[in-house]
């Protein structure tokens, strides 16, 4: 025995043939220490048996021509079936390009029967099951990392709703005192035509810091989002940004009703929100269009412009907080997020969410399309 080792090693052998599964013992037994082997001969058996026990086996060596199952559709099932057991193949095909497409499938390794020796078996194992280990711990620490950023953008969240509420009631208040308290003096002045005219410039004025308190909290939080829904703040957002910017904008939506939670509303928002100031800041575009579809339980959203696309270079670096940020939030509610850009045909940012088995919310929107 080489290589005495105190792990325990559980290994499920899937081989109807004996002469091949008495090899692989063998091998097994010339390198670890006590190994516990387990035959299943049919991939019924090893589906109940997997079924039954659960992941406790450090690798599945798994023939690829069994009875009841072969080939590709054998190890697509037996992968799906041991998740995050290695799953090794080991066939007498001298296939190459089959060796490659099975670990394409999700196979560990891949072993020919005709070259197997005790050692290669062992490495195999060996390196299969390391590697699973250390993908399930990135996995387990990358699933951390979505959480604690999942938790930093909920409390900026409500952080920003916080404030745009404060702003919105405080100040607001206190400018609709000031405008009332002016009409009132207004009205109680008795022909000064000088100070009408200042009571008039001042109303104006604080008419502006209204409606710029009002767009500062807005921006903070669209409150059109818990009123009325997501479409409605979209084409908000578009009506202020062709307003601000006098590029030429439209929202075209085929849905009035979306399936869809709190957390997908303001992240789908706020990506539309980057999205729209990188055209103004750097797109020089001359028409926006902002797109919404809902098919076969999936929801599509497009934001195009006609400008100068974004270089393949800034595209893939990794300081582009915005563009960043905008697949962090796309990865948060785990929708996938495309970029496609152009020199020639401008630049198309494209959000796909997943919407089955999301809530259903009754849309209580309007359209300008
Ligand atoms: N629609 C667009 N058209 C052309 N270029 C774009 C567009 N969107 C982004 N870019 C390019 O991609 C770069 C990265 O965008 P990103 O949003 O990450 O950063 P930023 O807008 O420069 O800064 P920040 O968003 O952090 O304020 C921009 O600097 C710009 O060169
Ligand atoms: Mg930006």
């Amino acid at each position: 025995m080489m290589n005495a080792s105190k792990t325990e090693y559980r290994i499920l052998v899937v081989e109807d043939n004996p002469g091949d599964f008495a090899l692989v013992e063998d091998f097994i037994f010339e390198q670890i220490e006590s190994p516990i082997i387990i035959q299943v001969k049919t991939f019924k058996e090893a589906e109940e048996i997997l079924i039954k026990t659960g992941p406790v086996y450090t690798v599945v060596l798994l023939d690829l021509s069994l009875p009841d199952r072969a080939g590709e559709a054998l190890i697509y099932e037996m992968v799906k079936l041991c998740r995050n057991i290695p799953v090794i193949v080991l066939t007498g095909y001298t296939d190459f390009a089959f060796g490659v497409k099975s670990l394409s499938l999700g196979a560990s390794d891949y072993l020919l029967k005709e070259d197997l020796t005790s050692i290669s078996l062992y490495k195999s194992i060996i390196y299969s099951s390391e590697r699973k280990r250390i993908i399930s711990a990135l996995e387990e620490s990358e699933k951390r990392v979505r959480s604690f950023a999942n938790q930093l953008n909920n409390a900026l969240e409500e952080e920003r709703a916080r404030i745009s509420r404060e702003i919105h009631d405080e100040f607001g208040q206190h400018l609709s005192g000031l405008k009332m308290s002016l009409s009132s003096l207004k009205k109680s002045n008795n022909g000064n035509h000088e100070l009408e005219t200042l009571i008039s410039a001042l109303v104006a004025d604080v008419n502006i810091s209204i409606e710029s308190v009002r767009q500062i909290a807005n921006e903070l939080r669209p409150v059109l989002i818990d009123k009325l829904g997501l479409i409605a703040a979209i084409e908000w957002l578009v009506a202020e940004f062709e307003k601000k910017t006098g590029i030429s904008s439209y929202l075209e939506a085929d849905t009035d009703q979306l399936v869809m939670d709190e957390m997908p509303e303001i992240n789908i928002f706020r990506i539309c929100q980057e999205a729209l100031t990188n055209i103004t800041k750097h797109a020089n575009a001359t028409s926006v269009k902002i797109q919404i579809k809902n098919t076969d339980g999936q929801l599509f959203i497009k934001i195009i412009d006609n400008g100068s696309g974004i270089k393949s270079k800034t595209l893939h670096n990794p300081l582009s907080m915005g563009l960043l940020n905008m697949k962090e939030r796309a990865n948060l509610i785990d929708a996938k997020l495309n970029i496609n850009s152009s020199s020639q045909n401008g630049t198309i940012i494209e959000l796909i969410l997943d919407t089955n088995g999301k809530k259903n919310i009754n849309s209580r929107r309007s359209f300008r399309n």
